[in-house]
């Protein structure tokens, strides 16, 4: 620990780091000092006034350069004759800070006149009102009358959208600036700006579409008054109306920690609805910050279109069943199949259903549906316990590869960002520009086939062939600690585990395994995708062929159909097929018995992120009927199903409590041994300290009562597969090779119900390069039709002069089957 400051704020005494703000340090213990345009997680500016305080420092003769003592000894404290701005100024050895003397209240009253000078004083249907600082503020501190003229006011016309998702109400702003700094310095997305000056000053955006970030939805967490509020919650709930539960966003594999506000209501029929998605801070995770994915995707919870009763195929149709019938059918059909049982899943799945799932097929083939490779790699050589983004800076190198983190993995993509602007040393190993690209120290590009093969020019005994290469295989040798993050953006299956030897050998050949901030992160596709590695589920390297010899295909939570007429066709040729699901997806269509999930809001359960962390989401939706008719009938969770499957098989399940399976987990998988949903509940103070009651310090995030969730600890090593070669394709002549690359808002069926978010949706489109373009006779923004698996659809052809040469790249989940590159043979077109 560096040196420590000691000093008095209310006469309370506080010993604090060197260098620490004021604020920060009242914080500490307990005094709430109130701020407008300070928040901990930005660079102060002092602005606003609001914090100011009296402070004191021990008074120094001049000539003697001595400390001036009173009688009694102690140190004489002069105090200076204006009050200071907290928020900006270090605390001093020796320091007197008065938060709430007579003057300092004189001052916040004034200040508070000030900017409600031009506030509407609309607080009765403001959405902040309940969690706003400057109406809480104004009660404890404020004048119950002004002096300035009511006709003076600012009248403007409410409501003015920065884009679809954040509406500005420019009457109520306080001029703070955390939005903007928030865009500009954290997130590096300079599209809202403060525009004009005095009084008539105020937000605009600059982007088209309007405000163009994913991380829209944080600037209404932290703006301090109703001034920015989101489509999703205005008009929707008073804060004080709603309940919370912890959760945890499962859109990507970073796991943000998150809350779902909730409240009973009448057009729900009386049940309870979701009303808004918040962000719980975890510093290890998420810090108090989500990606607008995971603030407004969650709509699809709450669809009108869920399965909501069991559907077995009688007579060619699927009609409503009860559950007993569905499930004895089902559970006499798996008992005839015997080892021609093929269960297939997603990373969509909590570990407890994946671990009940697994149970049920010991004989069969226990598939995880997905193209990327390496799970298996990351569960020995994954970052292990005491990693944190946050905590990497100088000393540290994080490698990227294949992969766009923004798109992907957002904030992934922000804390490296973090780590960069600490002295990290990032590499982005990639073959078309990201937007890590800015924050890298060293960028090497290759052509997409090569990426084994760049890895591999990194590693200590290889001569580096270019400059990029030599200096980044050098900063990697002399790391103290090394991450890796690997994606599969140009690879399948067997590219993908190539790419994740590599990156292995890598990581072991340069020492940065089995300790803290070292090792190998997968960029998983789903929430949950290490979950399902870790409980035993391995991707098919001939699916369609496992799906077509099937005597029963179980599907739960994929919808392989939807996304491959191939795939369909193979699903078709199984012998007996039943889809777990939320939705009657292309799969489901197909199948012979229909089994109606509760989506995870409404049960609880634990996820594995990318990085190895075991976390807990709890039930946020809870009276979905639990007893009577309709209870039998409706959706049940993933887990339950396959205990009440197991039971008619014979099998001794638990189905009763995921806490009661995890038990089981941590009693068989010797990495997750010693852990139980209590130690994942567990909390430790976070910093800094926000969420509570002083919503004017962090904004609204809530702060972390419900678990931080425990990473897994390094797995000793067992033998590590040597590199295998990567697949070659062989492109036809004529032929343009389709890459899939992700999109964070993709046409995902999870996505879709989500309205708000459809401006933003990636469109049908093929990105090439102009050279590419020419080479088949395509142009900018023409209209194309594509033939791929039988299937024609016309996408736009869209020409980028960044993109490589000589591949066209298509967004995943846009109606076209590509999921893994595929060779489109432009003559058949
Ligand atoms: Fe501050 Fe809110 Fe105004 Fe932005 S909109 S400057 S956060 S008061
Ligand atoms: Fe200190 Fe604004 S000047 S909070």
């Amino acid at each position: 620990m560096g040196k420590t400051i000691n000093l008095m704020i209310d006469n309370c005494p506080v010993t604090v780091p060197e260098g620490t703000l004021i604020v920060d340090a009242a914080k500490q213990v307990g005094i709430d000092i109130p701020v407008f345009c300070y928040h901990p997680k930005l660079k102060q500016v002092g602005m606003c006034r609001m914090c100011l305080v009296e402070v004191g420092r021990p008074l120094v003769d001049r000539v003697t350069s001595q400390p001036v003592l009173e009688a009694d000894g102690s140190a004489r404290i002069q105090f200076a004759p204006k009050l200071e701005t907290a928020c900006t100024t270090p605390v001093s050895e020796g320091m007197r800070v008065v938060t709430l003397s007579e003057k300092v209240r004189t001052v916040r009253r004034e200040m508070l006149e000030f900017f409600l000078t031009s506030h509407p004083l609309d607080c009765p249907i403001c959405d902040k009102g309940g969690e706003c600082p400057l109406q809480n503020l104004t009660l404890e501190y404020g004048p119950g009358q002004t002096r300035f003229l009511l006709e003076e006011k600012q009248h403007l016309g409410k409501r003015v959208p920065l884009g679809e998702l954040i509406y500005l109400d420019r009457e109520r702003c306080v001029q703070c600036a955390r939005c903007t700094r928030f865009e500009h310095e954290v997130v590096d997305d300079p599209v809202i700006n403060f525009h004009n000056r005095g009084r008539a000053l105020e937000i605009i955006t600059e982007s088209d579409p309007g405000f163009d970030s994913i991380w829209s939805g944080n600037t209404t967490d932290i703006c301090p008054v109703g001034a920015l509020t989101t489509t999703d919650f205005r008009f929707a709930a008073r804060p004080w109306e709603l309940t919370s539960a912890a959760s945890i966003c499962n859109q990507c594999p970073v796991g943000c920690n998150i809350v779902y506000n909730v409240r009973r209501e009448a057009v729900n029929s009386g049940k309870t609805g979701i009303k808004r998605v918040m962000p719980r801070q975890n510093e290890a995770v998420n810090e108090i910050w989500i990606c607008d994915k995971g603030r407004f995707g969650y709509h699809y919870t709450e669809s009108p279109a869920r399965l909501r009763q069991p559907l077995v195929r009688k007579d060619g149709e699927l009609q409503p069943a009860t559950w007993d019938e569905a499930l004895d059918l089902v559970a006499e059909k798996i008992g005839a199949a015997g080892s021609g049982l093929v269960t297939l899943v997603s990373g969509r799945l909590a570990n407890e259903d994946l671990f009940n799932l697994r149970q049920i097929n010991p004989a069969g083939a226990a598939l995880l549906y997905t193209s990327m490779g390496g799970g298996d790699l990351v569960g020995q050589l994954g970052v292990s316990q005491g990693s944190n983004f946050g905590e990497m800076g100088k000393n540290s190198v994080i490698l990227v590869v294949a992969c766009d983190l923004h798109e992907e993995a957002p904030v992934w993509w922000l804390r490296i960002k973090q780590a960069s602007e600490r002295g990290a040393t990032v590499i982005v190993v990639n073959p078309r520009p990201t937007r890590l690209d800015r924050f890298a120290t060293y960028g090497v590009r290759y052509a997409y086939g090569e990426e084994t093969a760049t890895l591999q020019a990194l590693l200590p005994e290889a001569a580096g062939a270019s400059e990029a290469i030599r200096k980044a295989a050098e900063a990697l040798r002399n790391a103290e600690n090394c991450v890796v993050l690997y994606g599969s953006e140009g690879l399948g299956l067997a590219g993908s585990t190539s790419l994740a030897q590599a990156c292995a050998d890598l990581l072991v050949k340069t020492n940065h395994v089995g300790r803290a901030n070292n090792g190998l992160i997968g960029v998983w596709p789903n929430g949950n995708t290490q979950g399902a590695w870790d409980m035993g589920f391995r991707p098919a390297e001939d699916l369609s062929g496992a799906l077509g010899k099937a005597l029963v295909a179980y599907i739960a939570a994929a919808d392989p159909a939807g996304d491959d007429p191939a795939l369909a066709m193979a699903v078709d040729r199984a012998a007996f097929v039943v889809v777990q699901e939320l939705f009657l997806t292309e799969t489901a269509r197909l199948a012979d018995v229909v089994l109606p999930v509760m989506p995870y809001t409404e049960r609880e359960g634990s996820y594995t992120s990318g990085e190895r962390r075991v976390q807990r989401f709890y039930p946020a939706v809870k009276d979905q009927p639990s007893s009577g008719i309709a209870a039998l009938a409706g959706p049940r969770a993933d887990y339950a199903i396959a205990a009440q499957i197991g039971s008619r098989l014979g099998l001794t399940m638990e189905g009763r409590a995921p806490s009661l399976i995890f038990n089981k987990i941590a009693a068989t998988l010797p990495a997750y041994a010693s852990l139980s949903f209590q130690k994942l509940a567990e909390v430790v103070e976070q910093s800094p300290i926000v969420g509570r009651t002083d919503l004017y310090y962090g904004g609204t995030t809530y702060d972390n009562k419900q678990g931080l969730g425990v990473q897994l600890p390094a797995v000793p090593m067992g033998n590590l597969p040597k590199v295998s070669s990567p697949p070659k394709m062989d492109v036809p002549a004529g032929s343009l090779v389709l890459v899939p690359i992700t999109r964070l808002y993709d046409r995902g069926s999870l996505l879709l119900p989500s309205k708000l978010l459809h401006q933003r949706l990636a469109q049908p489109a093929i990105w090439l390069h102009p050279e590419t373009a020419a080479a088949f006779g395509l142009q900018d923004r023409m209209m194309f039709p594509v033939t791929l698996s039988g299937h024609t659809q016309d996408v736009s052809i869209r020409v980028d002069d960044t993109l490589p040469v000589g591949v066209g790249l298509v967004t995943r989940s846009v109606g076209l089957p590509v999921n893994q590159p595929v060779i489109l043979a432009m003559s058949h077109t």
